[in-house]
């Protein structure tokens, strides 16, 4: 054996279902690992689209330059005077998510119950890349994250609605702090954006489904009938049980998602126990084509 040989690279990379998900053990990223190790992480993230790292015991200052292994940072895209009231007690770039009250007001956004599946900010013009969500409280039950493959979606697509849709574009609106499609839960800021109806990944050249029941409105030239009837269609498909892993979150996971590839939704939990997370995005690099 030659003792110069640099060491290989062997992550405890657990997959958890067929198509999305896989737990990282082994890993303290308190401590930066070494290149190579970071290499294997981002190949381990595009194979299974969303990534745990459990057990873990971060600072602030230890996401951010965590989420710095996978691109750039991304800012907070909500518009300061609309940022929850906990903005202030947090560093740049990190979204605090949380129900908790202080006088009535939640500190964090997004605090409450249910959320419909979800590209983070397909709405806007090159969406982030990744997401990265940090547990700090959670409640004793739900609050659970669905994660489901877009390329699974696609790869068994009906081919009449795949050919009906191949080359189309979909318009995208977020009102910033909705949780439904027209819950008027959310702030009047909004984003809004046309991206192809597929998407090709960029890093893997795969493609995914590029709609989400949230924030997608419809499918340009064509008639409104017939894209909410696709749209249906695409959602139903795209949200099956077998594309979908649900994470039930424990203290201290750190789990790094693919919005290019895959949708998140959010289970009921009860809104008399406290939920808090911090989440950072990583930055998008290209528009979406
Ligand atoms: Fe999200």
């Amino acid at each position: 054996m030659n003792v110069h040989a640099r060491p290989q690279t062997k992550l405890d990379v657990v997959p958890l279902t067929k198509y999305t998900g896989a737990e990282i053990r082994g890993l303290d990223l308190r401590t930066k690992p070494d290149d190579d190790t970071v290499k294997a992480i981002y190949q381990a993230w595009l194979d299974h689209l969303v990534i745990i790292f459990p057990d873990q015991k971060l600072s602030q200052e230890d996401l951010i330059r965590v989420t710095g292994y996978f691109g750039e940072i991304g800012e907070l895209h909500r518009p300061p005077k609309y940022f929850p009231k906990g903005y202030s007690k947090i560093l740049p770039g990190i979204m605090m998510i949380s129900n908790i009250r202080e006088n009535g007001e939640p500190i964090g956004a997004l605090p409450d119950g249910e959320m419909m599946f979800h590209h983070d900010m397909i709405h806007s013009e090159v969406p982030s890349k990744g997401t990265l969500l940090y547990s700090v409280e959670i409640p004793s039950k739900g609050g659970n994250t669905l994660f489901a493959s877009g390329y699974a979606a696609y790869d068994t697509l009906d081919p009449a609605v795949r050919n009906a849709l191949e080359g189309k574009k979909a318009a995208h609106h977020y009102n910033y702090g909705s949780v439904k499609k027209g819950d008027n839960k959310g702030t009047e800021a909004f984003g809004e954006c046309v991206h192809p109806v597929f998407r090709t990944h960029e890093d893997t050249k795969r493609k995914a489904v590029y709609v989400n029941r949230l924030m997608t409105v419809k499918i340009l030239d064509m008639p409104e009938d017939e894209s909410t009837d696709l749209l249906n269609k695409l959602f139903d498909h795209s949200e099956k049980k077998e594309f979908v892993y649900e994470h039930e979150w424990r203290l201290g996971d750190l789990l790094l998602w693919d919005n290019r590839c895959s949708t998140h939704a959010r289970t009921d939990f009860p809104s008399t126990e406290r939920r808090l997370m911090l989440r950072t995005t990583v930055k998008g690099t290209v528009r979406p084509y």
